[in-house]
């Protein structure tokens, strides 16, 4: 048996909590209603999501300064969150506002909670996850179909109980698609044997199918960069979803726990005008459910894999993609861990 080190596993459990120092998807923006407080729980640590006065998200520990209490059973008040206990209010930035039982509080005007920077795009709301290392949020560097307007999308959002890196492992892993969804509306196709080749850039890396492209899920392109991870890959539509070009997916998964996770995908289609209209209905109808369906497969096979399964298994050339994802999370768990040594946790 290897000695104790425990470097490494400090190393480790970071890489299971989720690396810190990150912009992680929160939750779909309309699920942020005006005037109603969203508790949500991010790589262990609850926080409290509520719409200030112009609509823009705010985000603080959900612990209310006075005696703990849950800020998300309380009320938005003029922008500010209002804690259901006694009433004490508290504003974005983690400041006591007002002390309503008690004219003249001290703790009024007290910064007395962390504050988290939010950002929101394409329907979704975005948290950043200080560091000791990064404790200023950069800005979020967004997908760039986010940002374009002729890519049509729908966010489909999903809690899985599993931790993060199995769903991140899966998406990294385009050879299940022709296996574990062989019976599905879009992944039915293409051959089940081949190679993978891996393409590795500043930002991440591609991984694909070596003898097959454009027949089924045969590439993600894994994007790292310095403040978040999420991946891009393509679905071949057949002609029956109607027009447009590919279905595109964009993914992102957020550590809720070690063992629950919560993942984003976007589901786009470059189509425009007229046409996207009927996209969108042929999604809402049809397409919808099915791609629910696939989605179900993965979880399902998730949740039922080992919470330790990884101490046993047995990887082979596919698997690279897999490989190469856990490197770049070790890297980054291994930089985190060792600026909190050489500092101090609350630097
Ligand atoms: S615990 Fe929140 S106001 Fe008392
Ligand atoms: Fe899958």
């Amino acid at each position: 048996m290897k000695p104790f080190n425990p470097r490494r596993a400090a190393i480790e459990a970071r890489i299971n909590q989720g690396l810190r120092g990150q912009w992680y998807a929160a939750c779909a923006a309309a699920d942020l209603k005006p005037g109603k407080p969203l508790g949500l729980m991010l790589l262990g640590q609850k926080l409290v999501f509520w719409r200030n006065d112009a609509g823009t998200a705010m985000a603080v520990e959900d612990f209310c300064p006075h005696r703990g209490a849950p800020l998300s059973r309380g009320q938005v008040h003029e922008g500010h969150i209002a804690c259901r206990y006694h009433g004490v209010m508290v504003d974005g930035t983690g400041t006591i506002q007002r002390v309503p039982a008690m004219p003249e509080c001290a703790l009024e005007g007290r910064k007395a909670l962390k504050a988290f920077e939010t950002h929101e795009v394409c329907g979704a709301i975005f948290v950043y996850m200080p560091s000791p290392a990064s404790p200023a949020a950069p800005p979020f560097a967004a997908p760039a179909e986010f940002l374009d307007p002729a890519w049509a999308s729908f966010l489909c959002t999903s809690p899985w109980h599993v931790n993060y890196r199995y769903a991140l492992d899966n998406l990294a892993d385009p050879m299940h698609g022709c296996y574990l969804h062989a019976d599905s509306f879009t992944l039915a196709f293409g051959a089940k044997q081949d190679l993978m080749r891996l393409e590795t850039r500043n930002d991440g890396f591609l991984v694909s199918r070596i003898a097959q492209a454009g027949e089924n899920f045969d590439w993600t392109d894994m994007v790292v960069t310095e403040a978040s991870v999420y991946c891009r890959l393509d679905i071949p539509y057949p002609a029956a979803a109607g027009p447009g070009g590919v279905f595109r997916i964009i993914g992102y998964t957020t550590p809720v726990d070690e063992t629950h996770c919560r993942v984003f995908f976007w589901r786009m289609r470059k189509v425009e005008g007229l046409a996207r209209d009927v996209w969108r209905f042929l999604y809402r109808a049809k397409l919808e459910a099915r791609h629910w369906h696939v989605l179900e497969q993965d979880r399902e096979m998730l949740e039922a894999m080992d919470d330790d399964a990884r101490q046993r298994e047995m990887l082979y050339q596919h698997d690279i993609g897999v490989s190469k994802l856990r490197q770049l999370l070790l890297n980054r768990a291994k930089a985190e861990i060792d600026f909190e040594t050489a500092t101090g946790p609350e630097a």
